[in-house]
């Protein structure tokens, strides 16, 4: 046996895993002195990595693979049952150029033009509200943006529903009990919805231009020449709309940072595109959304001295690695200045995975991320509100968190 990964004492630590979230891993770090240690989750043992070289090991897909990773109640929530996260080699690097022909300069301009035009609408609604609840809020303009965006048709009248679905989805990820009960119904719900789309835009009733989501997601032929079954396809186009809501939270964080920084709010609203890049990057960093991501050990290897069995479970920590003292200096400080000298490392910063886009598992939706958090909070620059006394604590056993209370603002005045 390999002696020299520390390993986590007890018979499971699922529960600590729970109590501690975001935390779990970088606290075991601190307290073995390691980026490595060992321990048991879910009735398996589990190898848990943080840091920019674990990332970099993590991203071989030579030595890791995606296969029987992610836990059925992952894939019954947040992923959809059998999608692009749990592919390998050829086929999983044709289901991803499918994805990745969606990501064109054209469409990226097009989706900033979308997102423009859905705050516009929205904000000016918000003048005769008596508070806005920023995620719910951003949830829903997220909702119709994403829809449009990959040429699916809003219902207005489903707009409330399928927004609170699809952010019962992304809530349920690291769940129990209720809150992920209803992630699953919602899941449940909106994959028999987006069937009717694929439907539709097959049998011609919809006509969404090629390069939407809705377009190739339908008439996409796999390695095989056969289409994608009805049932994959409305997974993987809710793998475009789903995490496009979950942007939302980001957009709650960033809105939440210019309140904590009113000198950061000011650079932003002075506009200037490096300082709004870095100000996205620099929330992306800072605040959790995604804890870490797992990959199963593809064949035997060492790594340093360690032994990596096939088979075994790991978990590459993404909110450890962006906060990690060996990467960023003083961390805990939110400063988007830091991203004037970052490196562009694939493997540093990694809140939406890292490595390769085509033939890693890296996050295809990073510049629609990106492009839709710098329109969206420049556009909560320009517009008045106050934010009244209530709990933003966030709870980082929760996952995903978020402030506790959603991020209230009041007294909306656009200022025209
Ligand atoms: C994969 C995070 C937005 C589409 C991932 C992964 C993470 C992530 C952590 C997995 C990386 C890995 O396992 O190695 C996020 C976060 C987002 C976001 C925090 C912002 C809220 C988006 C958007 C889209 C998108 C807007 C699409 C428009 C995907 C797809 C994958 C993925 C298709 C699977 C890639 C693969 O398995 O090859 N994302 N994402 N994501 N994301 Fe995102």
């Amino acid at each position: 046996r390999d002696t020299r990964i520390p390993r986590e004492k007890g018979l499971d630590n699922s529960l600590s895993l729970m109590q501690e979230g975001y935390l779990y891993i970088p606290n075991r770090c601190r307290r073995f002195q390691s980026n490595i240690f060992e321990t048991r989750l879910l009735g398996q043992k589990a190898i848990c990595m943080s840091g920019e070289e674990a990332a970099e090991i993590f991203y071989d897909n030579d030595r890791f693979k995606r296969k029987g990773a992610a836990p059925k109640r992952v894939q019954k929530t947040l992923f959809g049952m059998n999608g692009v996260q749990t592919m390998d080699g050829a086929a999983h690097h044709h289901r991803k150029q499918l994805f990745m022909s969606l990501m064109t300069e054209k469409r990226l301009r097009v989706l900033k033009d979308i997102t423009a035009e859905q705050w516009q609408a929205s904000i000016n609604e918000w003048e005769n509200q008596d508070k806005v609840v920023l995620l719910e809020e951003a949830r829903q303009i997220m909702y119709r943006m994403g829809c449009k965006w990959a040429g699916v048709p809003v219902n207005e009248e489903q707009v409330e529903q399928h927004a609170g679905d699809l952010g019962a989805m992304i809530d349920a990820f690291g769940a129990v009990g209720p809150r992920y009960q209803r992630g699953r119904r919602a899941r449940a719900r909106m994959e028999q919805w987006a069937q009717q789309i694929i439907k539709d835009v097959r049998n011609g009733k919809y006509e969404p231009p090629e390069q939407t989501a809705a377009y190739e997601m339908a008439f996409h032929r796999e390695l095989s020449n056969r289409r994608l079954s009805t049932q994959m396809a409305a997974v993987e186009l809710l793998n475009i709309i789903r995490p496009i809501v979950a942007i939302s939270w980001f957009i709650t964080y960033g809105t939440m940072a210019m309140h904590n920084h009113p000198e950061v709010r000011e650079k932003v609203k002075q506009g200037g595109e490096s300082y709004r890049k870095w100000f996205v990057q620099e929330v992306r960093r800072f605040y959790p959304f995604g804890p870490f991501t797992g990959a199963r050990v593809r064949r035997n290897f060492t790594w340093k001295g360690h032994a990596f069995k096939k088979g075994t479970l790991v978990l590459l920590d993404l909110y450890g690695t962006n906060h990690h003292p060996d990467i960023w200096e003083e961390p805990e400080q939110f400063r988007p200045e830091r991203f004037r000298n970052w490196k562009e490392s694939p493997f540093d910063f990694i809140p939406q995975g890292g490595g390769e886009y085509d033939m890693g598992h890296r996050c295809a939706g990073e510049w629609v991320t990106i492009e839709v958090m710098k329109t969206s909070l420049a556009f909560l620059t320009m517009i008045d509100y106050e934010v009244p006394p209530q709990d933003k604590s966030i709870d980082m056993a929760r996952m995903p968190t978020l402030p506790k209370s959603r991020f209230v603002i009041t007294n909306v005045a656009s200022k025209r």
